[in-house]
């Protein structure tokens, strides 16, 4: 895709402090992409919560120096709103019983936590692939990356630790592990495209026995944005995991000879991992059926896959952690 490029005239950014000069620093993940954005247009207006005199920043603090920028507004009186508030388990104001889908939900994230191994860097999903992360084993370092511009996410805050500034791409509320990194989006893709993010881990709407991947749009339905998703899969040296339901509603496959729904990324994806499966994916061959739910036997899995599979001969019971 050659894509023209374009100037603006303006371009709008929200950001934290700047000096008198000019020079501006954004907070947390409110970086994103007002980095490359303050140096797209002609004329850079930037709105912040406090003006500081020249000098309070040390010169290497600084995200965007005064060149880029032709006005500083000072807003006054900022209300900051949270899209997703999302807290540790324990701390929801009102927490939920467990239903059917939480219990398969379960079992998926329990299989997804196992691929984590010591020393990775990992892009995880929103949902399902970001709750595995619950389940990192105590003894490994797992170094989560968010493509809005984090690597060394934490777990989800308490509800006095929420911070309207540090978010995950899914809009949800973060925190952050002692050696962190934030920086911006595409930074982020860079470090994406780069191929040093060892796993991503991401749901899908359909698979391919093949490796193709649909998850970021039905046609006709809103798309608010397709994320990182579709250069997390196209990096060569980054596995990707699928974690899904085995079927969607009212029983229609989502494992099929061809995807129908437009891809996210050809022959891309080297394993799923349903509430009912593990298939290993090998992009010319087909699928492989590796692990099975206790109570299923291959044949049921046949049932409810729209495609043939191998079964592997040394096939095993669903592991969990
Ligand atoms: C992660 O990827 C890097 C290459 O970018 C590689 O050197 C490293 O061994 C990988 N780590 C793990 C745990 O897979």
């Amino acid at each position: 895709l050659m894509r023209p490029e374009f100037n603006g005239d303006f371009t709008l950014i929200k950001a934290w402090k700047a000096d008198k000069a000019g020079n501006i620093v954004f907070r947390k993940t409110a970086r994103n992409f007002n980095q490359p954005m303050c140096k797209a247009a002609k004329t850079t207006i930037v709105e912040v919560e406090e003006v500081v005199e020249v000098g309070t920043f040390a010169a290497e603090d600084i995200h965007i120096p005064s060149i880029h920028v032709n006005r500083v507004v000072h807003g006054l009186g900022y209300e900051k709103r949270i899209d997703k508030r999302t807290v540790r388990k324990g701390q929801e104001e009102n927490p939920k019983p467990k239903k059917d889908s939480d219990i398969v939900r379960e079992r998926i994230i329990r299989r997804a936590a196992l691929e984590f191994e010591d020393g990775m860097y990992a892009n995880l999903g929103i949902g399902t692939p970001m709750l595995a992360s619950n389940f990192i084993k105590p003894d490994i370092t797992l170094h989560l990356q968010s493509e809005n511009g984090i690597l060394g996410l934490g777990p989800y805050p308490t509800q006095d630790e929420v911070d309207a500034d540090l978010i995950n791409a899914g809009k949800e509320t973060v925190t952050v592990l002692p050696g962190a990194a934030y920086f911006s989006s595409d930074e982020s893709f860079a470090m994406i495209q780069g191929g040093h993010i060892n796993l991503t881990m991401l749901g899908a709407m359909q698979v391919s026995k093949h490796g193709d991947l649909a998850n970021w749009m039905i046609p006709g339905k809103m798309v608010k944005g397709m994320g990182g998703a579709m250069d997390l899969v196209a990096s060569a040296g980054t596995k990707v995991v699928v974690t899904m339901e085995h079927s969607a509603k009212g029983g229609k496959h989502r494992i099929l000879d061809k995807c129908r729904l437009p891809f996210t990324g050809k022959q891309c994806v080297d394993r799923i991992i349903t509430e009912k499966a593990v298939f290993d994916i090998d992009q010319k061959k087909g699928l492989t059926l590796i692990e099975i739910w206790e109570d299923l036997t291959p044949d049921d899995i046949k049932a409810c896959t729209g495609t043939d599979f191998e079964v592997s001969p040394n096939l095993r019971p669903m592991q969990q952690i």
